[in-house]
């Protein structure tokens, strides 16, 4: 793969808001948002507020919410208490700006190129940008080889790859990451784990969940920790792993936090 991580400095120099040249929909804010459904709260009053190009890892034993959380920033539900709001001066959204790749990535029944094209098309792009976009995700990501192949038939890890390359591709500002790397080998989780560093490199904002807590060390600069629905935790990496403030996090972190 060719390198992926670019140096620092024209990382500041050159944030993901000034390669749109549109401004910032960020921060985006929750406040005091809940989801419930037939009467059980699965997420509790959780008031996030995400701002520019920070890593957020979202930790949590099974079940304690963090799907349910990233669904919710990402639109994909609606909370039935509290609000959420993208507060910067780009919203309300001219258009999409803000993507998410699922654990298990969703293909169509088509060539990779023409999974980043299509999406590219619902986004609204004319058909010689699309084909312009496309290539560049796939040159970017060293994907190129798998551009005519059924995108249905990869591999697992080469299908996660295509699937945040297609992310890329829509030049999000923020992006929502669910386990992206849950089903994949050590080389497939590192080759993720390498995009999602691009990605920082180049501004974007992201938010992802897993339960690789070697990857969220690596990955993270705030770690909000969810369980039961509620936010326990919202702190930066480094303290977090050092120093839990809660006893529910110290016991996850050994291993002890079942549910
Ligand atoms: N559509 C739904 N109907 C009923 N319960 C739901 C629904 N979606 C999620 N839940 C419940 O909400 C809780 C939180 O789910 P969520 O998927 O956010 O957990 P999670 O933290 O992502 O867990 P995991 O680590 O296993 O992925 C779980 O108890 C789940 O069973
Ligand atoms: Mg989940």
């Amino acid at each position: 793969m060719q390198s992926l991580t670019a140096p620092a400095e024209w990382l500041s120099a050159q944030p993901r808001e000034a390669m749109h040249g549109e401004p910032s929909i960020l921060p985006l804010v929750l406040r005091n948002v809940s989801y419930a459904i037939r009467g059980k709260t699965l997420v509790d009053g959780l008031s996030i507020e995400f701002t520019q190009g920070r890593r957020t890892i979202i930790l949590g034993p099974n079940g304690a919410g963090k799907s349910l959380t990233l669904r919710l920033c990402h639109g994909l539900i609606e909370p039935t208490a509290g609000k959420i709001s993208w507060q910067g001066p780009g919203a309300p959204l001219p258009r999409l700006r803000h993507a998410m790749v699922f654990q298990r990535p969703v293909m169509l029944r088509r060539s990779a190129l023409a999974n980043l094209t299509h999406a590219l098309a619902v986004q609204g792009h004319k058909r010689r940008e699309r084909r312009e976009r496309a290539w560049e995700a796939l040159e970017r990501f060293g994907l190129q080889g798998l551009a005519d192949r059924p995108a249905r038939v990869l591999s697992g890890g080469e299908q996660q790859r295509l699937a945040m390359a297609r992310a890329w591709s829509l030049r999000p500002e923020m992006l929502f990451l669910d386990e992206p790397s849950a089903a994949l080998d050590p080389g497939a989780t590192g080759a993720i784990e390498e995009m999602i560093q691009a990605f920082h490199d180049e501004g974007l904002t992201i938010v992802m969940t897993t339960h690789n807590l070697g990857q969220a060390r690596r990955l993270a600069d705030d770690v909000i920790f969810l369980h039961h629905g509620r936010l326990v935790e919202h702190t930066p990496a480094e303290e977090f792993f050092t120093q839990p403030r809660s006893q529910a996090a110290a016991a996850f972190l050994k291993g002890e936090l079942l549910w």
